[in-house]
C-alpha cells in the first residue's frame, strides 16, 4: 500500500489562522474520503511562516519549514504579513519568507482562476451583463522579473540623495516555461492566449514577447495575442469575459490577478496553485492576511478551500474530489450563504468558521455514498490534469 499523501499546511498570519482553521474542516472529510476510495490517506502537518515564524523563531522561512515543505506533496498557505512587521528591513519581512518559499521550491508558474460564481454577478461592481461570462485564468510567472533580480537595495547616489534599485530580469528560459503552462492550459479551456507585456518600452517586454511567440508555434491549435498591460487592465476592466488564459511576468500578474478577483466580487474568492516541474507545488489564497479584519470571524474562507480543491486535482491525483469540493462550495451558495465580503441584501450571512463547517458538511453528504471498493475504481472524476504539468 502506497505511504500516505503528505500536505504541509501553512496557517501564517492575518485572516490566515481561521481561514485554515475553516480548511481543516473541510480537510478531514477529504482525508477520510481519499482513504476510502483510493486506499491511500492523507498525513497533514503544520509549520510557520511569514511573521508567525518571525515572532516566534527570529526568520520567516525557519529551514525546519523548507524542509517540511520539500518532504511533502503539496503545501497550503494561507497568507503572511501586517503592520506589525512593517518597519522591519527587506528580508526580514514576513513576505520575504513567502517569496524565499516560492523560489526554493522552484514554482515558476503561477495559475489564479477567476470566474464568476452563479448567483454573486451582483457583487460585482461592473455592471452584471458586463462580468457575466467572465471565467479567465491569470497565468503569471513567480520565481524572477523585479521580485527576484539582483542588484537591489539602497544606496547613496552621486549626488549624496538616497536611491534604490530594483532589477527586472528573465531569461528566455524562464519565459518559455511559463509560456508553455500557459499554452497547455488554454488547449483545456477555451483556446486563446493574451500575453501581456510592455514591449513598447521595455527590454524584457520586447524578450518576453519574442520567446512567447515561438512558443505559440508549438500550439496551432491555440490562438495567441500580444498585449500592453496598461491597455490589458483597461479591457479587464471593461470586457472582463473576452479573457482566457492571461499569460504574463510577475509584478504585471501580481497585479491583474488582484483586478480580475475585484471584478468576480471578491479577492476572498480566488485560489491559486503554484507549479514547477514536480513536487511540492504550492497552493494559496490569492487575498492575503487582511490585518484589518483579522480575528474577527468575517473572512471568506472560500479562496482557501478553492485552492485545496486545486491540491486535490493537481498534486493529489483527486480530480473527483476537487469537482465535488468545487461543488460544494457552489451549493453552500445557492443556498444563499455568505461572508460579508461578499454579502447583498437578502443574504444569510455566515462567519468564516460557519461557513468552512457548511462547505465540509455539505462534501460529507455528497461524497457519502460515492465512495467505491478501494482499489477497483481506479481515480475517477475528470482525469484532466489541469495543472499544466
Ligand atoms: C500575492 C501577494 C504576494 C506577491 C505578496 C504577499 C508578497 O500579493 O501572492 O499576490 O506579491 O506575490
Ligand atoms: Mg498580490
Amino acid at each position: 500500500m502506497s505511504r500516505p499523501w503528505r500536505l504541509l499546511l501553512l496557517p501564517g498570519d492575518g485572516i490566515g489562522p481561521e481561514v485554515s482553521e475553516a480548511a481543516g474542516q473541510v480537510l478531514q472529510v477529504v482525508a477520510a474520503r481519499l482513504e476510502e476510495r483510493d486506499g491511500r490517506g492523507l498525513e497533514v502537518r503544520r509549520g510557520r511562516i511569514g511573521g508567525d515564524a518571525l515572532d516566534r523563531e527570529g526568520v520567516p522561512l525557519p529551514a525546519a519549514t523548507l524542509e517540511a515543505a520539500r518532504d511533502s506533496d503539496a503545501v497550503l498557505l494561507a497568507a503572511v504579513g501586517g503592520p506589525r512587521w512593517e518597519h522591519l528591513p527587506g528580508p526580514l519581512r514576513p513576505e520575504a519568507g513567502l517569496l524565499a518559499l516560492r523560489r526554493e521550491l522552484g514554482v515558476y508558474a503561477n495559475l489564479r482562476p477567476a470566474a464568476v460564481w452563479p448567483g454573486l454577478e451582483a457583487r460585482s461592481p461592473l455592471r452584471p451583463e458586463v462580468v457575466a461570462g467572465t471565467d479567465c485564468l491569470v497565468v503569471r510567472e513567480l520565481t524572477g522579473g523585479l521580485y527576484y533580480g539582483q542588484p537591489r537595495g539602497r544606496g547613496v547616489g552621486t549626488g549624496g540623495e538616497v536611491r534604490a534599485v530594483d532589477t527586472m530580469e528573465y531569461t528566455a528560459e524562464e519565459i518559455r516555461r511559463v509560456a508553455h503552462v500557459a499554452f497547455r492550459a488554454a488547449r483545456r479551456r477555451r483556446r486563446l492566449v493574451t500575453s501581456v507585456d510592455k514591449a513598447n518600452v521595455l527590454e524584457n517586454s520586447r524578450l518576453w514577447r519574442e520567446v512567447v511567440s515561438n512558443v505559440a508555434a508549438d500550439y496551432p491549435d491555440v490562438r495567441l495575442e500580444h498585449q500592453l498591460v496598461d491597455s490589458a487592465a483597461m479591457l479587464l476592466a471593461s470586457q472582463p469575459s473576452r479573457f482566457d488564459v492571461i499569460l504574463t511576468e510577475n509584478l504585471f500578474g501580481d497585479i491583474l490577478s488582484d483586478l480580475a478577483g475585484g471584478l468576480v466580487g471578491s479577492l476572498g474568492l480566488l485560489p491559486s496553485a503554484s507549479l514547477g516541474d514536480g513536487p511540492p507545488a504550492l497552493y494559496e489564497p490569492v487575498h492575503g492576511s487582511a490585518p484589518d479584519i483579522a480575528g474577527q470571524d468575517r473572512a471568506n474562507p472560500l479562496g482557501m478551500i478553492l485552492s485545496l480543491a486545486m491540491l486535490l486535482e493537481l498534486s493529489l491525483e483527486a480530480a473527483w474530489l476537487a469537482a465535488e469540493l468545487r461543488q460544494a462550495v457552489g451549493a453552500v451558495l445557492a443556498e444563499g450563504w455568505r461572508t460579508p465580503d461578499i454579502a447583498g441584501p437578502g443574504a444569510r450571512l455566515a462567519g468564516t468558521q460557519e461557513m468552512g463547517r457548511r462547505v465540509a458538511r455539505e462534501l460529507e453528504r455528497r461524497t457519502a455514498d460515492a465512495a467505491p471498493e478501494p482499489h477497483l475504481a481506479g481515480r475517477g472524476g475528470s482525469g484532466g490534469a489541469a495543472g499544466g504539468r
